[in-house]
């Protein structure tokens, strides 16, 4: 029953799938000191015995000072067999397993850098989130950093492909490093990666080619894109569609064409009520708690919640690029699957409806008039900093 194809073993390259959906990449606040937990092999289960054809881990950062927080897992030895555990009892189930690899940039207020220096972006700038850890100004990284930058991915890729991820997937947007280099507002500099589209796409693309050849050609690499920043200045509709070309051009395996950033326009990506609350109610220090007071209405501007939101941008990038596009954004019942497939989208990522509802792939397949009850309230999105990690508040 049902739009043909969605609940169908599918393949994304040489992966085969046993349905079109996937679980998108939701940092699920569960890696405490950076160690993957039990509760977050058991989020993952409850998913993947749900039915879900690849679920994502997230985040995945390339080296320790590319977390955001020191909560967040990087990929190092060190993890090596809880991370083993966690990807082997998930494909027991039959479920794939994608790892989300990103580099926080300058976006970062994790105070436990192993480095020994601050968190750098393609420009010298003011970032808002630094003031947090005392770090206002960001510097520009230097030539060095940035051969250490791909460096570091390379290392990622192998390090994944040995514990036996089945793909990987790249964030190349919401304002995390990769991004900072696309974005005319981020990136000023004047050196080959910074000017034209060419230069600014010249590190994200060194570092798609530096992890393709630690896989091979057979393995899957997809890429998370921001269609625009939803900022003025930064990546727009236009640019977009130039970023999702280049990438499939340089031999990406799957594009999810996402928007906004965590940096400037956070609710962009997610619509529906603002998360500025639910941050407020998160922070224990009070300088903190007073800055987002004062910043929290124009950082979390919101924006009405549609069914399917970006349907109409993600056509537009489906039309542009020769490999699979999966849609991302606002899929939160059976009818939204049906309209998406319908479009002629390849696969589907789900978001809030899995933290919602963590069977949503097998009653969807089996009720058409399935609702996952995601009301996009939000307040699981501040929870990635609570201890015990995110969940939805409606089900408790
Ligand atoms: C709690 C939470 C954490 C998220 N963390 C990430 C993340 O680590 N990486 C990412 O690219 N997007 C992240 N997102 C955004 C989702 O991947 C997705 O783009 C967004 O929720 C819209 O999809 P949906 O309508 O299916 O939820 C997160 C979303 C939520 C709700
Ligand atoms: S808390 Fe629950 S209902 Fe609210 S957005 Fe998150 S998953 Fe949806």
């Amino acid at each position: 029953m049902g739009t043909p194809g969605i609940f169908e073993p599918a393949r994304l390259g040489s992966l085969k799938l046993r349905n079109r959906l996937i679980k998108a990449a939701t940092f699920e606040g569960m890696t405490p000191g950076g160690v993957p937990s039990q509760s977050l092999q058991d989020f993952h289960l409850d998913i993947a015995m749900g039915g879900i054809g690849m679920t994502t881990l997230s985040y995945c950062t390339t080296e320790a000072d590319g977390r955001i927080m020191d909560t967040m897992m990087w990929l190092h030895d060190g993890i090596e067999s809880e991370l083993t555990k966690l990807i082997k009892a998930i494909q027991k189930t039959g479920t794939k397993v994608s790892g989300q690899v990103t580099h926080c940039g300058h976006f970062s207020q994790n105070k436990n850098l192993h480095r020994g220096q601050p968190p750098k972006g393609p420009s010298k700038m003011f970032v808002p989130i630094g003031l947090t850890a005392g770090r206002p100004i960001a510097p520009a990284m230097t030539l060095d950093d940035i051969d250490h930058l791909v460096r570091t991915y390379r290392d990622a890729a192998s390090f994944m492909k040995r514990l036996g991820f089945d793909a990987i997937e790249i964030h190349f947007g919401h304002g995390y490093g990769l991004s900072q280099f696309i974005s005319p507002k981020t990136n000023k500099r004047t050196d080959e990666y910074g000017g034209s589209h060419e230069n600014r796409m010249r590190l994200p693309l060194k570092v798609l080619s530096a992890m393709r050849k630690e896989v091979g050609e057979d393995f899957p690499i997809l890429g998370k894109i921001s269609m625009t920043d939803a900022v003025k200045g930064g990546v727009d509709y236009a640019l977009g569609l130039r970023v999702a070309k280049s990438l499939d051009q340089a031999g990406i395996d799957g594009l999810i064409p996402s928007a906004g950033t965590s940096s400037y326009n956070t609710m962009y990506m997610f619509r529906g009520d603002s998360i500025a609350h639910g941050m407020i109610a998160m922070q224990s220090n009070p300088l903190t708690k007073l800055a987002l007071k004062i910043m929290g209405p124009a950082m979390w501007k919101k924006y009405p919640y549609e069914p399917t939101y970006f349907l109409e941008a993600a056509k537009q990038v489906k039309a542009e690029v020769t490999c699979p596009v999966i849609y991302i954004g606002g899929c939160s019942t059976r009818a939204d699957l049906d309209r998406v497939f319908e479009a002629g989208f390849d696969f589907v990522q789900l978001g809030r409806a899995l933290i919602k509802d963590p069977n949503f792939v097998n009653k969807a397949e089996n009720d058409p008039d399935y609702d996952s009850g995601c009301t996009h309230c939000n307040f699981c999105v501040p929870l990635i900093q609570h201890p015990d990690g995110i969940r939805c508040v409606l089900n408790e």
